[in-house]
C-alpha cells in the first residue's frame, strides 16, 4: 500500500518504518525541516534502539521516503495517517492544534480516493471533527464531489519508548475505529504479517480506549506508590507486598514499582484530557483527580525526604543517575527526574548529573549552572548524596565501592528502588528507597 505518515516525531518515525518493513511504501511529513533533513542523512532525532539500522535499511530499500510538505507526497497515497502531537494545553485540555492543521492541510490537497487515520492519541469526537474539517476544505477548493470517497478511521497507538519496534511488531492487540467494513478492512491489510487480534470497534470507543488504557496505568502507579507510603510507616516492604498482589491473576505483575511516580510525554497529558474531557460532559471524575494528585505528591515527597535528610539541600552537592522520564530512552518531556532535579535546584542545591542517553535533551532544559558528568561514577565525585531517577540497566553495574570512595557522605536515595536488592546499607551507604522498611 501506499502510506503517507503526518508527523514524524517519535510515533510517526517508528510506525512508519514498521509500516515500510511490513512492505509498504511510505512516506513521512514533518514540518519541521531540521528533522527532515536530519532524517534524508540516516540519522535518528531521537533514541530508540534498533531504530537507525531499520532506516538505512529501509532507505537503501527505497521503501520510505521525507518530506516537508504533503503536497510533494500525497498523489497516489491509499492512507494518510495523522501522528502529530497532542501536548497538553495549561487548562489541561489536549492542545489539537496540529491535529486541526493537518486536517487542513489534508482537505487543501487531496484530489482522490483515501482512508484518513488518527494515530494521534485524541479526545472522543476528534475523529468526527477530522473528517469534518477535510470534507469542509475540500468543498472550499472545489472538490465537493470528492469528499464521499475519503473515510476515516482511529488507530490509536500503544508502543513503548525503549521497545518501540518490538511493540510495533509485537502488538498486544491493534485496535481498529472505523464505522465502514471497508475501512476496517483496508486497516487489518495494512497490518499484514503482524500476529495479533484486530479489536474492530467504533471511532469514539477507539478514542477513549487509549486515554483508558493509560489512566488504568497511571492509576495502578499512584495505587502502589499509595500503598509504598502506608507501607513506610507501618514496616512493611512495597516490594514483598507488590509481588504477592501482583500474583493474583486478576491483578497481574506488571505497573506495581513503587517510586518517583509516573512522567513522560503520554501518561501526565492523556490523565488530564481525559478528566477534562469527562468534566465537559459534565462527569467529575474524582479517581483521575486523585491519581494525579498522588502522582505529583510522590514527587514532592521524595524531594521533602531529600530536604530533610540532608538537613536542607543549598549549596550541597548532588549527584543524579537518571534525567529521562524512565530507563531505556532519551526522553524528557514531563520527566519526574527533570521536576525533581528543577525542584532542588530551586531549593538552592548543586546538581552534577548523568544519563546513558538523556544528558543532550536535558541540557537544552535545565540551568547552565547543572554539570553534566561523562560518567555514573564520575557524577558522584565530591557529592553529599546519590539521587537515582530512572532504571537504566547500567546504574546497577557500577563498582560501588569506587561511589563510596568518592562521595562526600556515602548517601544514597533511591526514586524508582532501582539498587533495592544490592544490600548497599552492608557496603556502608545510608540508603533510602521508595516504600521499604528503613534499614
Ligand atoms: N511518544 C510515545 O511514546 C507515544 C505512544 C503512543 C501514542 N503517542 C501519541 O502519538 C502522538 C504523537 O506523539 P509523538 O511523541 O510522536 O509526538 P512528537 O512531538 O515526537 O512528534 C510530532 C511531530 O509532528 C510534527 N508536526 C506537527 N504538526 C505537523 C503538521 N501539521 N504536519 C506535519 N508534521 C507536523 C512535529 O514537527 C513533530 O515532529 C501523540 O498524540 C501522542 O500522545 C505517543
Amino acid at each position: 500500500m501506499n502510506l503517507v505518515m503526518i508527523g514524524t516525531g517519535y510515533v510517526g518515525l517508528v510506525t512508519g518504518l514498521g509500516y515500510a518493513k511490513l512492505g509498504h511504501r511510505v512516506a513521512c511529513v514533518d514540518t519541521d525541516p531540521s528533522k527532515i533533513a536530519q532524517l534524508d542523512l540516516g540519522e535518528t532525532p531521537f533514541y530508540e534502539p534498533e531504530l537507525p539500522e531499520l532506516l538505512r535499511e529501509m532507505q537503501e530499500a527505497g521503501r520510505i521516503v521525507f518530506a516537508t510538505d504533503l503536497a510533494e507526497v500525497i498523489d497516489g497515497a491509499e492512507v494518510v495517517m495523522i501522528a502529530v502531537g497532542t501536548p497538553a494545553r495549561t487548562d489541561g485540555f489536549a492542545d489539537l492544534s496540529f491535529v486541526e492543521a493537518a486536517a487542513d492541510r489534508i482537505g487543501e490537497l487531496l484530489d482522490h480516493e483515501a482512508l484518513i487515520v488518527v494515530k494521534s492519541s485524541v479526545p472522543v469526537g476528534t475523529n468526527q471533527e477530522v473528517i469534518r474539517r477535510i470534507r469542509q476544505k475540500m468543498g472550499e477548493v472545489g472538490r465537493e464531489a470528492l469528499t464521499s470517497v475519503v473515510a476515516i478511521a482511529s488507530l490509536p497507538e500503544f508502543l513503548r519508548p525503549g521497545f518501540a519496534l518490538k511493540d510495533f511488531m509485537e502488538p498486544d492487540r491493534i485496535v481498529i475505529g472505523a464505522d465502514d467494513s471497508v475501512a476496517q478492512t483496508t486497516l487489518d491489510r495494512l497490518h499484514d504479517g503482524i500476529n495479533a487480534p484486530r479489536v474492530f470497534m467504533s471511532l469514539q470507543s477507539a478514542e477513549l480506549t487509549k486515554y483508558a488504557a493509560n489512566a488504568l496505568l497511571a492509576t495502578k502507579v499512584s495505587f502502589v506508590n499509595e500503598i509504598a507510603n502506608i507501607a513506610e510507616r507501618f514496616g512493611a516492604d512495597i516490594r514483598e507486598v507488590t509481588r504477592a498482589v501482583g500474583m493474583d491473576k486478576r491483578i497481574g505483575p506488571h505497573f506495581m514499582r513503587a517510586g518517583i511516580g509516573y512522567g513522560g510525554s503520554c501518561f501526565p497529558k492523556d490523565v488530564s484530557a481525559l478528566m477534562q474531557m469527562a468534566g465537559t460532559s459534565g462527569y467529575d471524575s474524582r479517581l483521575l483527580a486523585t491519581v494525579i494528585e498522588v502522582n505529583n505528591r510522590q514527587r514532592e515527597r521524595f524531594v521533602t525526604r531529600v530536604v530533610s535528610d540532608l538537613d536542607g539541600v543549598r549549596g550541597r552537592r548532588i549527584a543524579v543517575w537518571g534525567l529521562a522520564f524512565k530507563g531505556g530512552t532519551d526522553d524528557v518531556r514531563g520527566s519526574a527526574p527533570m521536576d525533581i532535579v528543577q525542584r532542588l535546584i530551586g531549593l538552592g542545591a548543586e546538581i552534577v548529573a548523568f544519563d546513558p542517553k538523556g544528558m543532550e535533551a536535558a541540557k537544552r532544559v535545565l540551568p547552565s549552572s547543572v554539570e553534566f558528568a561523562p560518567t555514573a561514577v564520575d557524577a558522584t565525585t565530591g557529592a553529599d548524596a546519590l539521587l537515582v531517577l530512572n532504571e537504566w540497566p547500567e546504574f546497577r553495574e557500577v563498582s560501588f565501592e569506587a561511589v563510596r570512595e568518592r562521595m562526600a557522605e556515602p548517601r544514597i536515595f533511591d526514586g524508582m528502588n532501582h539498587l533495592a536488592d544490592l544490600n548497599l546499607s552492608a557496603h556502608g551507604f545510608l540508603y533510602r528507597g521508595v516504600g521499604l522498611r528503613k534499614e
